[in-house]
């Protein structure tokens, strides 16, 4: 199935229960949006979630939890190739051969896993979330992607993919296309609602700052009621003095379509009372049809996992070919039947 479309590769982790505001506004909303003018690869990245401790039982939930909520949110396999990430084993082969073309010195820089291995203690980070960027390399590379959709986050990931493609082909000859970074300045950062200094995670300290999509929509409006804004009045997008306002516009914005200004303009003369409490509906609008469509999804497992296993196969087929380059350039002898 040729394409002559640009191709757009990303993942997920299925490390919570549920997708929160970040991931939604920061990159699964491109995602549906690219799959009607790319030829689109999305993944549920299950290896990528072993690098921390996982619960055997969770995982699988999760991992069918993050394909639900993939669909919900409008992900469609008619339009993309959606799939499990270790139902493709070529990941896994191809992520062998880019550690070893990585410098120990390389993957110590990764700002994630420095940040992900202090928060467990250094010495107890395995060496799975050492070589977690490395793996995410080979995810991009297999597809052939031209860009990838992700949060501002992951931009070093993509880096490194660039200089191992890079690596690759000079040593072995012209192999991988160079991926480029597909990141929406407006919400490549999306903040913890509570402390709008650092960024909406799953691992936020206090669960108040974090909007889980499949939370109760009456605990969703809490939270976004309960938002830490400033002591000054005026509702005003500026990102540096007012982050929190700022924060909150741009979630309002990006679920309405409204402008910024279109919102100030609103807004003027209003206190923040009066933005949050829209917001709240806002939210409340957004997540009571998502929520009941991931459920929907969920009751029905069987069609959920059918459908992932035909993702696989069409994923395969253009990994087992990347793959059967990537070994024939670098010398590994080829089986022969
Ligand atoms: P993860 O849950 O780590 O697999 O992240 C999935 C996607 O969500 C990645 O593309 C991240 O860059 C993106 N993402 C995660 N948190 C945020 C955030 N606070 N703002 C914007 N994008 C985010
Ligand atoms: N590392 C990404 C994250 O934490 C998930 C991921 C894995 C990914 N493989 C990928 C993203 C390939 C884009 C492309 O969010």
């Amino acid at each position: 199935m040729a394409s002559n479309k640009p191709r757009v590769l990303s993942g997920i982790q299925p490390t919570s229960g549920s997708f929160h505001l970040g991931n939604y506004l920061g990159a699964v909303r491109q995602w549906v949006a690219l799959q009607e003018s790319h030829d689109a690869f999305y993944m549920v990245v299950d290896l990528h979630a072993i690098t921390v401790p996982q619960d055997p039982a969770e995982l699988k939930a999760n991992t069918r939890f993050a394909a639900a909520q993939l669909l919900a949110a409008g992900v469609d396999p008619e339009r993309c190739t959606l799939f499990v990430q270790s139902h493709v084993p070529e990941h896994a082969q191809l992520g062998w051969i880019m550690n070893c073309l990585t410098g120990f010195g390389e993957a110590s820089r990764m700002t994630q896993f420095k940040d992900k291995a202090a928060k467990q203690g250094a010495e107890r980070a395995t060496v799975g979330l050492f070589t977690y960027p490395i793996l995410q390399v080979a995810d991009i590379l297999l597809y052939q992607a031209d860009q990838v959709p992700v949060g501002e986050d992951q931009r070093q990931h993509i880096e490194l993919t660039r200089d191992l493609a890079e690596r690759f082909n000079g040593r072995f000859g012209q192999t991988f296309t160079l991926p480029a970074p597909y990141i929406l300045k407006e919400t490549a950062k999306i903040y913890d609602l509570q402390d709008p200094a650092i960024k909406m995670s799953k691992s936020a300290s206090t669960p108040k700052g974090l909007i889980n999509l499949l939370d109760e929509p009456k605990t969703t409006a809490k939270k976004v009621k309960s938002a830490v804004t400033d002591t000054d009045t005026v509702i005003r997008y500026d990102a540096e003095k007012k982050p929190g306002v700022s924060n909150l516009l741009t979630i309002y914005a990006t679920l309405t379509g409204a402008g910024i200004p279109e919102l100030e303009q609103k807004y003027e003369g209003k206190g923040y009372g009066a933005l949050k409490t829209d917001l709240a509906e806002v939210m409340v609008e957004f997540v009571t049809p998502f929520r009941e469509r991931t459920q929907q999804y969920m009751d029905d497992p069987e069609t959920l996992d059918s459908l992932l296993a035909k993702g696989a196969e069409k994923a395969r087929a253009v990994a087992a070919e990347t793959l059967a380059q990537a070994y024939e350039k670098v010398g590994l002898l080829p089986a022969k039947h």
